[in-house]
């Protein structure tokens, strides 16, 4: 009769053994939480596909900040849903833009609270593209200048960090300069550096109201089959001085995590994206799987791949699982 020498099941028996060779964990300090701020006055409105988030006035936007930071989280994101868009998105700039007056509200009103921007042109552009268009495409080097404004208008507006989202080449140097040329040598820079052209972003653009009215994002993001030009993507963004370097979406690219974390020593953060979320919602809706168990196991994925840092819509129901 034969019996296992190695018996793995010896140090799993007991909570009290799993708690000790537990590898990974997960906090709220890793938490970020996206949040959509809609121009005016008006009642919130619930992404059909993304139940429980909101576009919300600034008012609304200030009273739910104020729950995320009593849950601990030390972040938000912010994605603007401005009163006017066009060619070539003059609200993503102005200094009394929609982003730049959420800014002011929550440092003043919840100043605890760290604020990054997503800075990019979709949400401000009248054809939803993530830069200005010239024959029929983005124009990177056009695009580079519009970002850094947006950038430092954010900035000046009090943002605590900037994180780019457009995947232009070059955009890090471009807003690094800017930023530091009006003595913000202090303020972060979060790179989307890895952002492939993904199906799952349907959902948030719904939510920011951002779908391109023509063609689709394959000449600016990632081509989904590519790892070694995310590598090449990572290396350029760190060299251009991004103190934080991203992956997005997140599911589909844990092995992209894992790269970057072997390859690099800076803090890397993944980006858990709008269509990640609205299928687990679903499901649990429809009571096919357990919520709270399936959206842990899927933070401690991200964590055990190499995250740092996780952009989530499940935020706010994380920090309050990890408190029981
Ligand atoms: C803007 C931006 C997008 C997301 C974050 N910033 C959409 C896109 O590139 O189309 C996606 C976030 C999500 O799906 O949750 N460039
Ligand atoms: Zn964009």
């Amino acid at each position: 009769m034969f019996f296992p020498q190695f018996r793995a099941r010896r140090i799993r028996g007991s909570e009290i053994f799993r708690r000790m060779v537990r590898e990974t964990s997960l906090s709220v300090n890793d938490l970020i939480y996206p949040m959509f701020s809609a121009f005016g006055n008006g009642p919130r409105k619930e992404i059909s596909s993304m139940p429980g988030i909101y576009q919300q006035s600034i008012a609304d936007i200030v009273v739910e900040a104020r729950e995320v930071y009593a849950l601990g989280i030390p972040a938000v994101i912010l994605f603007g849903i401005p009163e006017t868009k066009d060619a070539v998105g003059s609200d993503a700039y102005s200094d009394t833009g929609i982003i730049q007056e959420t800014i002011r509200a929550l440092k003043k009103e919840v100043p605890g609270l760290a604020v990054i921007t997503d800075v990019c042109m979709c949400e401000y552009t009248d054809h939803g593209h993530c830069g200005i268009i010239k024959d029929g495409d983005v124009d990177n080097d056009a695009t580079l200048e519009l970002l850094a404004k947006e950038a430092l208008s954010h900035v000046q507006a009090g943002a605590d960090m900037v994180a780019p989202s457009d995947m232009m080449d070059g955009r890090v140097a471009a807003i690094r300069e800017i930023l530091d040329d009006n003595g913000y040598d202090a303020i972060p820079i979060m790179s989307y550096a890895v952002k492939y052209a993904s199906g799952y972003y349907g959902p948030f653009r719904e939510a920011a109201d951002s779908t391109p009215q023509f063609g689709d994002r394959r000449s600016y993001q990632m081509d989904p089959a590519n790892r070694l030009e995310a590598l090449r993507e990572a290396a350029a963004d760190i060299e251009e001085g991004a103190d934080i370097i991203m992956v997005k979406p997140g599911l589909p690219y844990l092995d992209i995590l894992r790269d970057l974390r072997n390859d690099y020593n800076l803090p890397l953060a993944v980006y858990n994206v709008s269509g990640e979320y609205s299928m687990i919602k679903a499901a649990a809706l429809n009571g096919w799987i357990d919520e709270e168990r399936v959206v842990m196991e899927t933070m401690l994925g991200f964590k055990r791949a190499g995250a740092d840092i996780i952009i989530t819509y499940h935020a706010k129901d994380v920090a309050r699982w990890l408190k029981k």
